[in-house]
């Protein structure tokens, strides 16, 4: 996968040559190409930022240097990726869409992703619309705060895809049990793990983790995924299809007081302390 990054602080993008994802680099497996967008600029002052229209706090991206770089990007992409080739753009911004496990397999099935992170209010808006007139262009948020660029962002995404680009993880089952993994785990959170040794200041590791016993082993750790997921992520239960489980996991649901609610068309877990 071809990965361009145009940035003001191609510096805040030097963990990309660290563990996983600098391996994958090293091997070849992701070829990331850094730019700085001051690069694309025409005045001394190399001016990238000005005051937004309307009024206001702060400070907007202005749309030249960003035209003149995403222009240089595809252009020189294209020579290695094909001719009329295009990458994904993906804006990381507080005001996306929220970036899932789905978006990032989405993402990592693609052959060329470039990203577009801002600093200050944003950037014009007129440089993703025009931009989305010629490729495709996904707008994502990490989460529910602010952070003061995307830069921070783009570490994340990338990431979150290059682990699941083939052969970068030594194992490939290793991502088949991951919280949100597409599949039985989809919508569910990773239980707890444990290794040796067999009793540690007096704590012991879950017996039948001990047992040899695959099938129970299988659904202890099934039902640990969805303790776990009623205690930190209740709000994922709403997203649980009925025919997504089977008896034995219904058992499960059921110890925990999780039931399916026929009129409601979802599962419930006993609201604590409510008498029927
Ligand atoms: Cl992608 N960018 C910024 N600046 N803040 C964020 C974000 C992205 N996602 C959550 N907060």
């Amino acid at each position: 996968m071809r990965i361009d990054v145009v940035t003001i602080f191609p510096e805040y993008l030097e963990p990309l040559n660290v563990s996983l994802v600098g391996k994958a680099r090293a091997r070849g497996q992701l070829d990331i190409h850094l730019h700085h967008l001051r690069d694309w600029t025409t005045d001394v002052h190399r001016t990238v930022d000005d005051t937004p229209y309307g009024g206001g706090p702060g400070m907007v991206m202005k749309p030249e240097p960003w035209g003149a770089a995403l222009d240089s990007v595809v252009e020189r992409g294209a020579e290695e990726i094909g001719e009329g080739a295009v990458p994904t753009l993906v804006v990381p911004t507080p005001s996306g869409r929220p970036f899932t496990q789905a978006l990032a397999e989405q993402l990592a099935a693609e052959p060329w992703l470039a990203f577009a992170p801002a600093r200050y209010e944003g950037i014009d808006r007129r440089v993703i619309e025009e931009a989305a007139d010629r490729m495709p262009v996904v707008e994502a948020s990490i989460g529910d705060y602010v952070l003061a660029g995307g830069e921070v962002a783009v570490l994340v995404m990338v990431e979150a895809v290059a682990r699941l680009l083939p052969g970068v993880l030594g194992n490939a089952e290793s991502h088949r049990d991951d919280s949100f993994a597409p599949g039985a785990m989809a919508d569910l959170l990773e239980g707890p793990v444990y290794t040796k040794p067999a009793e540690w200041r007096g704590r012991a590791v879950p017996e039948v983790l001990l047992s040899g016993n695959h099938g129970l082993i299988a659904r202890w750790r099934r039902a640990e995924a969805f303790r776990r997921t009623l205690e930190m992520r209740p709000d994922l239960l709403d997203r649980w299809q009925r025919d997504a489980f089977d008896k034995h996991d219904r058992k499960a649901l059921d110890a925990l007081g999780v039931t399916w609610d026929e009129a409601g068309g979802r599962f419930r877990p006993d609201a604590p302390g409510v008498e029927e």
